[in-house]
């Protein structure tokens, strides 16, 4: 089984999948006893979702190889597809790839036969992202469908977003958007976020993605966190049992206020958490 678009699941498989990571949170043993061998190749920067899936497949008793992309044959040319054929060939069982190309998994798929779970694609997809804030979420109020949230940000580069709009929406939940009039994506309900804040149920956070811009924003950090950071102000207006999100890292102080980092609202951590049993599901399925 592969990993790649959120689209290739139905909404039975991601509850599955989910069901699946609370039965590891619940403390479901799997031990391949090191005969298994998951390859993590990133090619882009992470530490959550590298490290948790490598956590993940040392939890479920699986060897893991870790790819130096910075030290690698990449520099001297060689290409996506030959370097993850190559991990092919030394023997690992699946490969995790993060790429900055869009659908980047288009290339591979077919040739390459071992299972492929997509760790991120450029501002495409990020499926364990949305999986792990799906079951936070699920944990928190035992359902999906007439939930209201809004994701604030830099929502046109976020993988994150575009993977969550689409599944959160299949699954009966309201999506808005907000953030600075530039990250606007076309054809979301984008809302202002002190009109909105009292009445979703989630809040979530994106990071200003850099990496991903052109030119430098528009906004100073100040002036951007005054009109779309959450501080404790909005955090008070929220509904009582309203949560907030971030798939992390964050910049504090940017997108979210210091004090509100761990704050009784926030979930960012348990995410993280969450993240682990969700790619031990991925892994643990994908190897069958
Ligand atoms: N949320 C997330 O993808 O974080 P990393 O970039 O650290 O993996």
């Amino acid at each position: 089984m592969n990993v790649l678009n959120l689209d290739d699941f139905s909404t039975e498989e991601i509850n599955q999948i989910l069901d699946l990571a609370e039965e590891f949170k619940n403390g479901k043993q799997v031990d391949y006893k090191g005969e298994k061998v998951i390859a993590n190749l990133f090619f882009e920067p992470s530490t959550r979702t590298h490290y948790s899936f490598d956590m993940a497949a040392l939890k479920l008793g699986c060897k893991t190889q870790n790819f130096d992309a910075e030290n690698s044959s990449l520099k001297k040319g060689e290409t996506l597809y030959d370097t993850v054929k190559t991990f092919e060939m030394f023997g690992a069982d699946a490969v995790v790839i993060r790429h900055v190309e869009n659908e980047y998994y288009k290339q591979l798929v077919g040739k390459i036969n071992i299972p492929i779970l997509n760790a991120g694609d450029g501002t495409g997809n990020h499926p364990s992202q949305s999986l792990l804030d799906l079951l936070t979420i699920r944990q928190e109020f035992g359902k999906f469908e007439g939930l209201k949230v809004v994701i604030v940000g830099d929502v046109t580069h976020s993988r994150v977003a575009h993977t969550n709009m689409k599944i959160m929406e299949r699954l009966g939940m309201t999506v808005y958007t907000s953030g600075p009039e530039e990250y606007r994506e076309e054809g979301t309900k984008f809302v202002d976020l002190d009109e909105i804040i009292d009445k979703v149920d989630v809040v979530m956070l994106l990071r200003v993605q850099h990496e991903r811009h052109e030119h430098s924003m528009i906004e100073t950090v100040e002036e951007y966190h005054k009109l779309h950071g959450l501080n404790m102000d909005r955090v008070n207006k929220m509904k009582e049992n309203a949560i907030i999100m971030h798939p992390a890292p964050f910049n504090r102080n940017v997108e979210i206020a210091d004090d509100v980092v761990e704050c009784s609202k926030s979930r960012i951590f348990k995410q993280i958490q969450n993240g682990v049993y969700v790619r031990m599901a991925l892994i643990y399925k994908a190897l069958k």
